[in-house]
């Protein structure tokens, strides 16, 4: 009664076998699903005004990762009215292409923070970082204000840089060979950083944690959140699927 041509009785017994067949049927179909987001156009909407991240940002940005911050903090505004209504623009994958790792995150104990960048004043994250509940009493995040006291040790940025450009964000040789000064260039307002701009586009320059005299972990993480969704004029940038 049962083809002859393939005995599937023999498979099913054959815990091993079973195993590894369906193991081949699940490859396929994860590749036929996951492939073509490889080739297909639309994949990361084309974008005005991303760039990488300047070092100073990055140093930040290693300090966020250090600290946990995305075990309560997302940074990924979902295309829901609830969410746009509160954070904005609803995030968009350009935005998040030369984040490795990347800081989507799954959990919102605190808000998200894709488009934090601007809504408060650089003093308003100094008090917030040092003492959450002196700005926001009712919070229940922690207080990190050793950031302010800590000079920023960010190590050989050039480093990090190569490191990123590996993994294909296209930082130029410029940007790799002038790490450390633009680290220090952009945290300094008396620092010529025309250069430093024209590289990196609506880079903020000045000094972020109100002490001058210091460059602390708290000006490259401040710098960080002021970026954070500033960058791209997100309703100019249209889904190419849909011609308008
Ligand atoms: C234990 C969870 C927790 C951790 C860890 C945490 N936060 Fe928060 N965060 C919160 C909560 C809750 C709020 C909302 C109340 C408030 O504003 O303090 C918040 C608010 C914020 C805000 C204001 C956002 C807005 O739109 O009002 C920023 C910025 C922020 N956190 C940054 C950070 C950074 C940077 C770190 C890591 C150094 C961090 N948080 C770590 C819970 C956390």
């Amino acid at each position: 009664m049962a083809s002859k041509l393939f005995d599937h009785g023999k498979l099913e017994r054959n815990i091993s076998l079973l195993g590894i067949a369906s193991l081949i049927v699940v490859a396929i179909g994860g590749i036929v699903e996951i492939a073509p987001l490889f080739w297909i156009d639309n994949t990361i909407e084309k974008v005005e005004g991303m760039r990488p991240y300047t070092p100073l940002e990055l140093a930040g940005r290693n300090i966020y990762i250090r600290e946990g911050c995305y075990n309560c903090h997302s940074q990924m505004i979902r295309p829901f009215r609830d969410e746009t209504e509160r954070y904005g623009h609803y995030s968009l994958a350009a935005e998040s292409m030369y984040d490795h790792p990347f800081q989507w995150g799954s959990k919102r104990t605190g808000p998200d923070l894709a488009r934090v960048g601007g809504r408060y004043s650089d003093e308003w994250h100094v008090q917030h970082m040092k003492d959450p509940r002196a700005v926001v009493p009712e919070s229940i995040m922690p207080t990190y204000p050793f950031l302010a006291d800590r000079e920023l040790k960010a190590g050989d940025m050039r480093g990090d840089l190569t490191a990123l450009t590996r993994v294909g964000v296209p930082y130029s040789e410029t940007d790799v060979a002038k790490a450390n000064d633009d680290l220090k260039a952009q945290a300094d307002p008396t620092a010529d950083s025309g250069d430093l701009l024209k590289r990196y586009p609506k880079a903020q320059v000045r000094d972020f944690d109100g002490d001058p005299g210091k460059l602390t972990e708290m000006d490259a993480l401040v710098a960080y959140l002021q970026m954070l969704g500033t960058l791209v004029d997100v309703d100019a940038a249209q889904p190419q699927e849909k011609p308008r």
